[in-house]
């Protein structure tokens, strides 16, 4: 069986750190495995108008902006192809035929909805696109027959509502559509990276991102003032590495290499966090090494940015070529969708004939 892939992001701004470690920097890894047929990157506009139904805007801004951080970060237009969701038509009409495999409370069930209902206090009013969009999403996995979804793991539930309609589809109609597996970061601290203010989440809207297109200064002034543990006031206090982000983050990016070079005093990561832990390490000092193990992870990535950033029309052709093949193999998929469920009536010689004869004898 072909080894496809499948992801995707929305485009409500621009990406950072966290999207990086947790899928962005696996997808160019396994672009350049070499060992996938075929790899297909959305940007999920029309999921992000499911939240953002009167704000087009920003969805129509950003769509640029995740382009550019793609590129930058290495993915290749020749080897993946990348693509606009809402210009292949053929999602929308699979997303139709979905629903009826789909319970209201099924949905309602979804852990991750959940929480954005609550996050955007949906509760009294909840749009109809939005509640379902996990069904939009199992069309967007399924019309590639992807067989990996490389993604971060508040997608875990997306996955398992695909796989119960790959399921469900195929016992009714028979075997037709792929089931896909999820791929999840194998660094823990890469699940989810905390806000630079210790807050679980990055997010735009809480202003503590570390963007991929941040400049050397604004990353440096946003290390420098990261939350770290509120109780290690002095530098001879003991600290706490658990759950404190300046760590967290070294865990995600930090190689043995990078201590040789940037602080030779310890080997490794072990070694710093124990004495974090004893006491005696300031603060400023691991926040440095941090400043200089991330820039040197995102210099290059903002330097092609720069180059992709000169020829924008050159990006949207990228986009727009992504697009059109995205769309022909959607539409081989949503014709053996049609054919599986017998609303094949044209090519159905067989239903033409009998209808015939029926009136005709
Ligand atoms: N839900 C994903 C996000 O919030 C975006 C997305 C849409 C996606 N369709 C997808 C991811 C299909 C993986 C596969 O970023």
């Amino acid at each position: 069986m072909k080894k496809i892939i499948l992801t995707g992001d929305r485009p409500t701004g621009r990406l950072h750190v966290g999207h990086y470690v947790g899928s962005l920097k696996r997808r160019v890894e396994l672009q350049n495995s070499g060992e996938y047929d075929d790899i297909f990157i959305m940007i999920a506009d029309a999921q992000a108008l499911t939240d953002n139904a009167d704000n087009p805007e920003k969805v129509r801004q950003n769509i640029i902006e995740v382009a550019l951080d793609y590129l930058s970060c290495g993915l290749d237009p020749a080897v993946t192809t990348m693509f606009i969701q809402s210009q292949v038509p053929q999602l929308t009409e699979l997303t139709c035929y979905y629903m009826n495999l789909v319970t209201v409370s099924r949905l309602q069930r979804n852990p991750t909805v959940k929480s954005e209902i609550q996050m955007r206090n949906f509760e009294a009013s909840i749009p109809v696109g939005f509640f379902t969009y996990p069904i939009s999403q199992a069309s967007d996995i399924t019309a590639f027959k992807a067989t990996t979804v490389p993604v971060g793991e508040d997608q875990l539930p997306m996955l398992e509502q695909t796989k119960e309609i790959v399921r469900k589809f195929n016992s009714v109609y028979g075997d037709t559509l792929v089931e896909p597996d999820i791929l999840l970061p194998d660094n823990k601290a890469c699940l989810r990276l905390p806000g630079t203010d210790g807050k679980a989440k990055m997010s735009k809207s809480l202003g503590n991102c570390i963007y991929l297109s941040d400049t050397k200064e604004e990353v440096r002034q946003k290390v420098m003032s990261m939350f770290t543990d509120p109780n290690h006031l002095r530098v001879e206090d003991p600290g706490n590495v658990d759950g404190n982000p300046v760590f967290i983050y070294l865990d995600a990016f930090c190689r043995d290499e990078h201590f040789e070079k940037y602080l030779p005093d310890y080997k490794n990561l072990d070694e710093l966090k124990a004495h974090y832990t004893r006491g005696g390490l300031g603060d400023v000092k691991v926040k440095k090494f941090l400043n200089n193990v991330l820039q040197e992870e995102l210099e290059p990535i903002r330097q092609r940015r720069k180059e992709f950033e000169k020829d924008i029309p050159a990006v949207y052709k990228i986009l727009e070529e992504g697009s059109k093949k995205a769309e022909a193999t959607a539409a081989r998929t949503l014709a053996d969708v049609k054919r599986a469920m017998k609303i094949n009536y044209f090519e159905d010689t067989e239903l033409i004939e009998m209808q015939s004869k029926k009136y005709t004898e």
